[in-house]
């Protein structure tokens, strides 16, 4: 399937709330009860308004035949965690829209992040995904990344373990 990869703009906004409202429902639908995912939705849209600004360097659409089928955010990572340092990139987020799960969309989006990494000078490249989000670890697994041993807590509601995963680039 033929996809392009390109920076978001102001305008993609309803586009990629509507992508990570389907996402979260298809994905964490086990996970986290659907009325804190349905609250969650509903913030979407206020959200990527203001965080999709014309100086935007760091969140990606997907598209194919023009239609948004995934988003993506790949960025140097918060320094915060001391064990992290400037060698690092993060995938910060990539979400599909289920209708287009399972057809390499993912793989290619993996590919463009490390691309981004190694393009910036890193040499590993960092993520989180919920601890009970076996599928993601699957595909991350299969994409070259193990955990490291970090976890934190997310709050979305309920309590959520995260795991971070990494790999070189
Ligand atoms: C996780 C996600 C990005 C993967 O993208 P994708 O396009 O569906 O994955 P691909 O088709 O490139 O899969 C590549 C490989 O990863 C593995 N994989 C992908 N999804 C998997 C799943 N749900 N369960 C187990 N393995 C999986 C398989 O090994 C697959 O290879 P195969 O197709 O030859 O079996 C996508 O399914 C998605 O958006 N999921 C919901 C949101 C989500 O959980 N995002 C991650 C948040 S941290």
């Amino acid at each position: 399937m033929s996809i392009t990869i390109r920076l978001a703009c102001p305008e993609d906004a309803p586009d990629m709330a509507e992508i990570i409202s389907r996402s979260w429902e298809a994905a964490y639908q086990k996970i986290i009860p659907m009325d804190l995912i349905q609250a969650k939705n509903a913030t979407r849209l206020d959200l990527f308004r203001r965080i999709i600004t014309a100086e935007n360097d760091s969140q990606y659409v997907i598209t194919s035949n023009g239609t948004t089928v995934g988003i993506m955010g790949v960025a140097p990572p918060d320094k915060s965690e001391k064990d992290i340092d400037d060698s690092f990139y993060e995938l910060q987020s990539l979400y599909l829209h289920p209708a287009f799960f399972h057809r390499g969309i993912g793989t290619a989006a993996m590919n463009f992040a490390l691309e981004k990494g190694r393009a910036a000078g890193r040499s590993r490249m960092i993520l989180w995904v919920f601890a009970e989000n076996t599928g993601a670890i699957r595909f991350y697994e299969a994409c070259g990344f193990a955990p490291d041993g970090a976890e934190k807590i997310y709050n979305c509601g309920k309590d959520l373990r995260s795991i971070r995963m990494q790999r070189k680039i």
